[in-house]
């Protein structure tokens, strides 16, 4: 059966107020459209955590600096419906931004740490739309649970800080990321990619296993399990590294000398026009 959509906020809440009514836990998955079946796992597990599951498609815009792709993310309403009926989600929440950020909209969360760091540095003021739009849909929506996918590590990891610093009652999960064959992790922007591009991204799957082998096989220096990882992306003259850097898997702080802690490597590299990020938790 095909998901009840719901554009207004009136509409959301009739609904979210028969689920009270009826004692259901409910789950969201917050997304931005063009889903593959790295957000379609984000959804089964859901399933398995709630009674009801609600997934917001909404292209936030201010997320997006001014020379980014908000303009050509891509758009694919009717194959994301598709797909989420074919997971029985029960509703879909598709507000509009005059909806999200009405005329006088002036209030942001900030987070003053772990986003002015790594993507934050590079995109800046995007962890700042992020994290209002997600403050936002927890608000409109209630869950019981949100789901969030560790591709984007370093917003799932903001986004519990957000709930934890902010006393928010929302319990926040997280699903593993899904990769192609070849290793690619499943993005939206990865239809971007020319043949070639698609090619030389693999670089970024291997960096990772390559640094993971070597911690694996006892290596804790935190330089040289990144160099293990740079050293393949440098290969490629096709991928233009913005950082390779192995942080604290809970803070993301950065780790220098014999890493004693989980840690994590979070890789961002542009192929072309496409700007594609990974990570891998050293364990
Ligand atoms: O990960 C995403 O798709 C977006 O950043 C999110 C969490 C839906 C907020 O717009």
């Amino acid at each position: 059966m095909a998901p009840s959509t719901f554009i207004t906020l009136a509409e959301l809440a009739v609904q979210r107020a028969t689920w009270d009514a009826e004692g259901a836990r409910v789950a969201l998955v917050p997304t931005m459209g063009a889903l593959h079946l790295g957000h379609l796992s984000l959804v089964r597990l859901a399933r398995q955590m709630a009674d009801r599951v609600v997934v917001s498609i909404f292209v936030n815009p201010t997320q997006f600096g001014p020379n980014e792709d908000f303009a050509k993310y891509p758009r694919t309403l009717v194959a994301d419906l598709e797909l989420l009926a074919s997971l029985q989600v029960e509703a879909v929440f598709l507000p509009n931004a005059a909806t999200m950020y009405p005329d006088g909209f002036q209030t942001f969360v900030h987070n003053q740490g772990m986003a002015l760091t790594l993507d934050g540095q590079s995109r800046p003021g995007h962890f700042q739309g992020v994290l209002t739009v997600v403050m936002k849909l927890l608000n409109l929506v209630r869950p019981d649970v949100a789901i969030f996918g560790k591709k984007d590590y370093q917003q799932w990891r903001l986004i519990e800080k957000m709930v934890a610093d902010l006393c928010l009652s929302y319990r926040i999960a997280a699903g593993e990321t899904l990769r192609e064959v070849d290793g690619l992790a499943m993005s939206s922007r990865n239809r971007f990619l020319g043949d070639q591009d698609r090619t030389h991204a693999t670089a970024i799957y291997r960096g990772l296993t390559a640094a993971k082998a070597a911690y694996k096989s006892g290596e804790r220096d935190a330089q040289k399990l990144t160099l293990a990882c740079r050293k393949i992306l440098e290969i490629s003259q096709a991928v233009k590294i913005d950082y390779v850097e192995l942080r604290s898997a809970a803070t993301l702080a950065p780790l220098s000398g014999q890493v004693t802690e989980p840690c994590v490597l979070l890789v961002a590299a542009k192929l072309g026009t496409t700007r594609l990020i990974d990570n891998m938790e050293m364990e």
